[in-house]
């Protein structure tokens, strides 16, 4: 053991940082990619140029490694899954070319998510009026809910047909009693179900046992966070976050890898800071430059396509993110956005009440209420995005990456500068 062959690309903000596109990139070099919370809630986006021609995929439950055909992709027992979403998914593979179903496999332990688990998430958000979270109503939280309260259904449970059916109709009746409605859809739904069930067994494996026994064997594997560390639900921005926990221990607690095997921890960092939903942003601009750098960044939800908000860095918020994580390395994203702008700012400290306080505070009021304490960037005001190496930044982009990296006390390896694959400048 302590062979370091296992890698972690976890997002240090409130997610669509740029994860799929730094996996993707790796996965050449990888044997297994896994993903290991979350479940269609993620949108991973991936830009590759297939025989001359750009094509966009975007990821909600299969890991962005598929794209290499060597790469065998997991989805592991912290994950929800929705079974006709990874159809779809290895569906629009196969259109494209790409056969999946032979590469992948999934945990028997993982939680089946139901159609009823997304009409209880928008029943749930609506009885919140003005409280409401803004989830992706991709039925998450329910979910989640079901398999921490032990009724929950999991993959291994379609076993046996008669059973499975007798308890989705007990789950089903418990959702419709608790949110007050009726689901049409449920007969259609186990129709589905009973279509993909033999297919989806024939992918079912002990996955835990299968990746430790890769990793004692040598293999590479490339894990994929799906969310992001301040989305987390014990270290997020409660409860304005998701239902799992996208940081470094649902990595393991997600897919049952002995940690020791851990290598290279690199988490995902955009150059600005984005947020989709409701929830406290300190650093947000709700003027024309956010607008501006929404359009830049092309910043539209993969999931749910909303405009995502948009602000300037924060400091305090990442380092905060670094230190649960212990990340070894960074990847920042998006430096090439920032060109449009001739003044760059960052947050470098927060104060609360007047003090300077070095953590994120765990009230979401106090969050809320934060003052900030600004430095300010010259802009590099250029089109950075076909540069490819780090020599070749203008001063002023250089300037504001190793201010970061200061900052940060963590190296930034990775630098990107385009979605495309090919756009990530390395530094050693
Ligand atoms: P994820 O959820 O963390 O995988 O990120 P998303 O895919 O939801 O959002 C990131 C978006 O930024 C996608 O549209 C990517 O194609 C794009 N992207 C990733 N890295 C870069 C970069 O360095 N520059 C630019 N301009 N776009 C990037
Ligand atoms: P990727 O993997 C951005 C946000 C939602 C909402 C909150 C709760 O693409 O980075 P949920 O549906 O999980 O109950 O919603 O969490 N959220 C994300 N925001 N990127 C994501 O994933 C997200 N996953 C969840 O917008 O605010
Ligand atoms: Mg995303």
């Amino acid at each position: 053991m302590n062979s370091n062959n296992l890698t972690l690309v976890l997002g240090a903000q409130w997610g669509d940082e740029g994860k799929g596109k730094l996996v993707d990139m790796l996965s050449e070099n990888f044997d297994i990619a896994v993903r290991a919370t979350g479940g269609a809630n993620a949108g991973h986006t991936v830009k590759v140029m297939i025989k001359g021609e750009e094509k966009k995929f975007i990821f909600h439950l299969i890991p962005s490694g598929i794209l290499y055909e060597d790469t065998t992709c997991v989805i592991g027992n912290g994950v929800v899954l929705h079974i006709p979403t990874l159809f779809q998914e290895i569906e629009s593979l196969q259109l494209q070319g790409i056969e999946a179903v032979s590469r992948i496999k999934i945990s028997g332990r993982a939680t089946i998510l139901f159609d009823f688990h997304k009409l209880s998430d928008a029943k749930q958000e609506n009885s919140k009026g003005e409280r409401k979270v803004g989830t992706t109503k991709r039925g998450i939280g329910p979910c989640y809910a079901d398999k921490i309260s032990r009724r929950g259904l999991r993959v291994c449970d379609l076993a046996d047909w008669d059973l499975f059916k007798k308890r989705y109709k007990e789950l089903l009746s418990w959702h419709e009693r608790c949110f007050e409605y009726v689901h049409e859809g449920a007969e259609e739904e186990l129709l589905l179900l009973e279509k993909m069930r033999k297919p989806l067994l024939a992918m079912m494996e002990d996955t835990a046992y299968y990746l430790n026994t890769k990793l004692s064997e040598g293999k590479n594997v490339l894990l994929e966070g799906a969310n992001a560390s301040i989305l987390d639900i014990d270290h997020g921005t409660y409860p304005y976050v998701t239902s799992s926990n996208p940081s470094i221990g649902g990595a393991f607690t997600g897919t049952g890898m002995h940690p020791a095997y851990l290598g290279e921890n690199i988490g995902v960092i955009k150059a600005y800071m984005s947020r989709v939903g409701e929830g406290p942003f300190p650093t947000e601009l709700k003027d024309d430059l956010g607008g501006k750098i929404r359009e830049a960044g092309g910043e539209y939800g993969s999931t749910t396509g909303r405009p995502r908000r948009c602000g300037w860095f924060d400091l305090p918020l990442t380092k905060y993110a670094i230190m649960i994580n212990g990340f070894t390395s960074l990847n920042l994203t998006k430096l090439d956005v920032l060109g449009c702008i001739d003044e760059i700012k960052i947050a470098e400290k927060y104060f609360l009440d007047g003090n300077e306080i070095n953590t994120l505070p765990s009230r979401v009021e106090d969050m809320a209420r934060l003052e900030v304490k600004w430095r300010t960037f010259k802009g590099w005001l250029e089109d950075i995005s076909e540069c490819k190496n780090w020599e070749n930044l203008p001063d002023a982009a250089k300037n504001y990456v190793l201010y970061l990296e200061e900052k940060l006390s963590c190296p930034i390896k990775y630098i990107g500068v385009g979605p495309r694959r090919d756009q990530m400048i390395q530094r050693d």
